[in-house]
C-alpha cells in the first residue's frame, strides 16, 4: 500500500513540529511546510534523524504564489495529500482591543490565521479528493469561541481581539467547507491544541507541553471515515462555538 501523505503548515516549531513528529511516527511521509527553507531543513534532519520521513517545503500561507507551487511540487512528487493540517499562525500584541487595533496588524493576523487556512485549503483540495480518507485540521483556539471561560471571545476585557476574531472566522471557515464537502470523504474539523508550553513563561500560566497540544491536533487527522466533519475540538471533545 502507498504511504500516506501529510503536510503541516508552520511546521519548523512548535506545536506544527510535533504534529509532524507524530504523523511520522504513524508511519505517514510529512511534508514540513515553513517559511524558511533552512530552518525548515535543520527540523527534518531532526525529524529523519529519529528514523521518519520527512521533507521541509516552502510554505508561506500568505503568499498565493508560494502555496501555488507547493501544491504543483506535491502532485509531481506525490500526485495526492492525505492530510492538510493548517496550523501556522501569526500573533501581535495581547493587549490589542477592537479599540486600540492597529488595522495593518489585524490584516496580517486575517492574511495568516484565515486566508491562510482558507488559501491552502482550496489550493490543495484537487490532490485531497485524490486521496482514499482525506482529512483537513484548522488549528483554532478557544480565543474564537464564546464558550471558553478563561482565554474566549468574552473574556479579559476584549484582548486578543484580532487573533479571537481570526480564529472564529477560521471555525466558520471550517463549516463552511465540510458542509460544501460532505460525502465527498472529505472530513474538515477545527481543533484546539489547549494551552500549550511553546514558548517561555507558558508553564507557569498553566500550559501543557506541547506534546499533549499536538496529540489534540493528530486525533483529527486519524478520524475514520465515518468521523464527525464540521466540528470544534479540544482532546477528542466537543468545543463551544
Ligand atoms: N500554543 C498555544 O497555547 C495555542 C493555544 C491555542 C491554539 N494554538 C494554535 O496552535 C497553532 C500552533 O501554535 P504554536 O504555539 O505552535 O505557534 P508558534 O510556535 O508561534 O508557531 C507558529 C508557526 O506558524 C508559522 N507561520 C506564521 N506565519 C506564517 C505564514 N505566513 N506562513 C507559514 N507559516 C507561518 C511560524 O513560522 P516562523 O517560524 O517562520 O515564524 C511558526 O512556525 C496556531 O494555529 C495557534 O493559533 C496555540
Amino acid at each position: 500500500m502507498a504511504k500516506m501523505i501529510a503536510l503541516i503548515t508552520g511546521a519548523g516549531k512548535g506545536i506544527g513540529l510535533e504534529v509532524a513528529r507524530q504523523l511520522g511516527q504513524k508511519g505517514f511521509t510529512v511534508i514540513l511546510g515553513v517559511r524558511d527553507l533552512a530552518k525548515g531543513e535543520s527540523a527534518a534532519v531532526q525529524l529523519k534523524g529519529e528514523g521518519l520521513d520527512v521533507v521541509a517545503k516552502v510554505a508561506d500561507v500568505a503568499d498565493d504564489h508560494s502555496v501555488k507551487q507547493l501544491a504543483s511540487a506535491i502532485e509531481t512528487d506525490y500526485g495526492q495529500l492525505d492530510i492538510l493540517v493548517n496550523n501556522a499562525a501569526a500573533y501581535v500584541d495581547w493587549m490589542e482591543t477592537a479599540s486600540t487595533a492597529k488595522l495593518e496588524s489585524v490584516l496580517t493576523v486575517l492574511e495568516t490565521n484565515l486566508f491562510g487556512a482558507w488559501r491552502m485549503t482550496q489550493a490543495l483540495l484537487p490532490l485531497l479528493h485524490k486521496s482514499q480518507h482525506p482529512r483537513v485540521v484548522n488549528v483554532s483556539s478557544g480565543a474564537g469561541s464564546h464558550g471558553e471561560m478563561q482565554f474566549g471571545l468574552t473574556t479579559n476585557k476584549g484582548a486578543s481581539a484580532s487573533y479571537g476574531i481570526s480564529k472564529a472566522a477560521l471555525n466558520a471557515l471550517t463549516v463552511k467547507f465540510a458542509v460544501e464537502l460532505e460525502g465527498t470523504g472529505i472530513l474538515v474539523n477545527a481543533v484546539c491544541p489547549g494551552l500549550t508550553a511553546t514558548a517561555p513563561g507558558m508553564e507557569a500560566m498553566g500550559a501543557r507541553p506541547i506534546p499533549e497540544g499536538a496529540a489534540s491536533v493528530v486525533w483529527a487527522t486519524l478520524l475514520p471515515d465515518d468521523g464527525p466533519t464540521g466540528g470544534f475540538f479540544r482532546d477528542g471533545k466537543t468545543l463551544p462555538w
